[in-house]
Formats: C-alpha cells, sequence, structure tokens
C-alpha cells in the first residue's frame, strides 16, 4: 500500500469522527449527519464518574483501550535516571513479567521492549530476522498483513502474500502447499486482524509449519492478541511474538514489546549481513535488554520510564489472576456481543465462529445505515466505535473493541452500556430488524 494511502486509512482507523465517504465529507456533515459534539458538553458535573479519571466517553475501538486508574496513576511518577538503580529494576521485573504474559520458562526465549508502536515489531523482525533477499511467507487475514508486507520488502526481503476471502483465513492445506512450493526463512500471521475480527489459529499452523518445513521461523503479529488471546509461546513453539501497549495489555501508546525463541536469536546470531536498520537493531538492544532483566544500568537509547512503569503495573494486575480466567473472562464478553449483534439481524465480517476473535467484533452495517450517522450518535451516548480499516469495505462497518479493564473489571458497565447504544442508536438511524 502506498505510503499516503496507508496514511489516510490510519488516520480514519484512529479518528472518532465518521469515515468520509463520497456523500458525507469530514468537514462538510449534511444535516442528518451532525458533527460531534465536544466531550466537555457531553460530560457535565453531575455525571456520576467511571473511575478517578475525568469523565470521558468510553473508548470500544480496538485499541488503544480504556486504562485502569492505577495504571495510569503509574505514568505520574517522579522524574529518575534511567540507569539508577530503581528503575533499572523495575525495567527488569517487567521483562521477566512479560515472560509470564507469554508463557514462556524457556531461559533461551528474549523479551524486547522498546519505545516505539506495534510497527517497530515489524521493523524488528523484518531488520533482524530476514536478510535481502529472503523470502517470506505472509498469511493474510486483512489490512495489517499488507503493511507487514510491505515493512519486508523496505528491508529487502521477498514477501509472498497468502490471501483468503475476507472475513476469513487461509486454510492449512493451501499453507501447507505454498510451503512445499518455495523455501520461505519466515511465515508471518497475524493474530488477529484488526480491520477484520478474524482470529487466527496458532497451534494447528505451528505443528504444520514444523512438520513441512522446521527451518522457517514461525512470526506472529500478536498487537491485537496479546492479552486478549491464549498465547502458548513454548507449548506452539512460536518463534516470535511481536505486540504494541495499548491494546490487550492495557496501557497507554509508545511500546513495542516483542518475544524471541532461542532459535531465532540464533537466526539473528547467525546473519550474513549487519540489521538494516539502526534503531531496530537487535544487535544494539539485546545487551541492553538482557542488563537490564539481570538488573544492570545499561545504555543503548533512552527509555521512558514513566511508560514502563505503567506497564509494569498492568503486568503485575494481569499476573495477579490466572491467564486462564483473564482469556475466559474476553470469550465470556465477547460471546454476548456476538449474541447481541446476531440478535439485531447482523452480521460480522468473520463468518466462522473459530475465526472470531475474542476482543475485538467487525459488523457490517445493515443496509442504508451509514458509519458517518451511527458512529457520532453512538458518540452522544458515551461509546466510541471505530469505522471499518480494510479498503475494500471500509465505509460498510463499524468495529466494537472489547479488551482490557472493560471486560475484566466488574465495577465497569462498558459492555451492557456499549449493547445498549448500538441497539438504540440503531434504531435512532432509522434501522428495523427485519
Ligand atoms: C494487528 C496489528 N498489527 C500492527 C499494528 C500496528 O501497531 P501500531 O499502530 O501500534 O504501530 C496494529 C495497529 O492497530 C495492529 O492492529
Amino acid at each position: 500500500m502506498a505510503a499516503r494511502e496507508r496514511l489516510t486509512a490510519i488516520s480514519k482507523h484512529l479518528d472518532h469522527r465518521p469515515l468520509a465517504t463520497p456523500r458525507s465529507p469530514i468537514g462538510n456533515s449534511p444535516p442528518n449527519n451532525p458533527p460531534f459534539p465536544s466531550t466537555r458538553s457531553l460530560y457535565t458535573e453531575n455525571k456520576p464518574k467511571m473511575s478517578t479519571q475525568p469523565e470521558h466517553p468510553t473508548l470500544l475501538i480496538p485499541g488503544p483501550i480504556e486504562f485502569d486508574d492505577a495504571v495510569l496513576q503509574s505514568m505520574s511518577h517522579y522524574s529518575e535516571s534511567h540507569v539508577g538503580p530503581a528503575f533499572v529494576a523495575t525495567f527488569g521485573e517487567t521483562l521477566s513479567m512479560l515472560r509470564k504474559l507469554f508463557q514462556t520458562t524457556d531461559t533461551a526465549s528474549q523479551p524486547f521492549v522498546l519505545s516505539g508502536s506495534g510497527t517497530l515489531g515489524w521493523d524488528l523482525v523484518a531488520a533482524n530476522l530476514a536478510e535481502p533477499g529472503d523470502d517470506v511467507l505472509v498469511l493474510h487475514t486483512g489490512y495489517f498483513a499488507d503493511s507487514f508486507a510491505a515493512c519486508f520488502e523496505t528491508y529487502g526481503a521477498k514477501p509472498t502474500q497468502l490471501k483468503a476471502p475476507i472475513g476469513s483465513r487461509p486454510q492449512l492445506p493451501e499453507i501447507e502447499k505454498a510451503l512445499g512450493e518455495k523455501k520461505y526463512k519466515i511465515l508471518t500471521v497475524t493474530h488477529v486482524d484488526t480491520s477484520t475480527g478474524v482470529l487466527s489459529e496458532l497451534k494447528a499452523l505451528s505443528e504444520l509449519v514444523h512438520r513441512v518445513s522446521p527451518e522457517t521461523l514461525l512470526i506472529v503479529d500478536g498487537v491485537c492478541s496479546v492479552g486478549s488471546e491464549n498465547i502458548e509461546f513454548d507449548n506452539w513453539k512460536l518463534d516470535g511474538v511481536i505486540t504494541a501497549s495499548q491494546k490487550g495489555i492495557g496501557c497507554p501508546a509508545g511500546l513495542s514489546i516483542s518475544m524471541y525463541s532461542g532459535r531465532a536469536m540464533d537466526v539473528f546470531k547467525s546473519r550474513k549481513t549487519p540489521p538494516g536498520s539502526y534503531f531496530a537493531s537487535m544487535k544494539n538492544w539485546l545487551p541492553i535488554m538482557q542488563n537490564y532483566e539481570a538488573k544492570k544500568p545499561s545504555y543503548f537509547a533512552t527509555p521512558s520510564p514513566q511508560l514502563i512503569h505503567a506497564l509494569n503495573t498492568s503486568l503485575t494486575q494481569i499476573l495477579s489472576r490466572p491467564l486462564s480466567d483473564r482469556f475466559a473472562a474476553h470469550q465470556e464478553a465477547s460471546q454476548k456481543i456476538k449474541k447481541a449483534i446476531a440478535d439485531l439481524g447482523l452480521k460480522q465480517l468473520a463468518t466462522d465462529p473459530a475465526d472470531q476473535a475474542n476482543g475485538m467484533t467487525a459488523i457490517y452495517l445493515p443496509e442504508g445505515v451509514k458509519a458517518p450517522e451511527l458512529l457520532p450518535n453512538l458518540f452522544k451516548k458515551g461509546v466510541v466505535f471505530a469505522g471499518g480499516l480494510h479498503k475494500e469495505i471500509a465505509a460498510k462497518y463499524i468495529r466494537f473493541g472489547h479488551m482490557g479493564v472493560s471486560v475484566t473489571d466488574p465495577k465497569r458497565n462498558d459492555i451492557d452500556k456499549a449493547i445498549k447504544a448500538l441497539e438504540t442508536g440503531l434504531s435512532d438511524v432509522g434501522y428495523q430488524k427485519a
């Protein structure tokens, strides 16, 4: 995708205002498509507060998500040296906690936490595990595979995309066939594609890759799945999972978080050419991560102590309960939402229930209902959903994110409130179930 096109799509994805469509360009709203009211006018002093945070519409897009108060408050930590013993201990503990979140006890596994967003994880993979000319098989379940493929191209690798119809995923026999046709250094899969809500199965995929192409590294884009979907790094023999702070982990955006297997690190160490990036070079970061985890001060580039404190708090909270409970809570909320959507007569992009993510739902709009009418209506009801992102059908659907505290904190009522808002919002814009 061209850089300009990607920029336009991304800004739509992150903007809670209506999508610009030929009929309702942003900034030129027709009478039945009122502009979004200001948050200030909606949230007045006399409304009950959801937490110690200022009143705000509930953010139910597929990331960033709502924050827990304690996570947010950790960001107001006083300034401290990034090489001082207190911060080094916090960073080291955070890296060790990530091993638990990814369910790896293999000491050869290597976590990285770098300042940046999920996109930086693609650069880490493409700049360090692939070399110019290497073939990479990218399984495509939506928008984010195109971007990962573009990242590989940037570093001179040769991605081949294996695509599936919108709403489904490449099937194992097709993947087996593709792996038989060429020797791929890396296979990538988007665990949950945020543009379609399609969930990919990792265990059977890994068994297949290890059986038919055992040297191929299996890399997972888990930006929209880590923290909301079960990922068993060791048991499933994964070679890399990249993610970011702002989705299932429930932190402010700003951290690229990843885990690599000993096998992946060996591939990195036996490169013939130096990594084609300076900031995203594992050569530069590996000793720093190892030193931090050993609680030794180290410096390559300044980390953000405040974000690391937030991540430490959120991981402490996540790990204070069995991970299985957390994933069950996401499944339960997801089932409730998917049932409500079916009861409303609406369809999801992901057709097969086995392919439906537990942390988000992509919902086709009914005939005649436009996102630029529905989304501001939901906003007035205090709920922010996202518009469509898949470039072929962007105007035809909306996305509902249900990750983190919105589903795990029993004091919040986010999911019921959102379902109710969707029911009444659809009726306000003229939809009646057939
Ligand atoms: C599946 C997936 N991969 C990668 C990214 C890129 O992450 P970021 O926007 O944090 O750079 C996103 C962002 O939403 C995503 O959903």
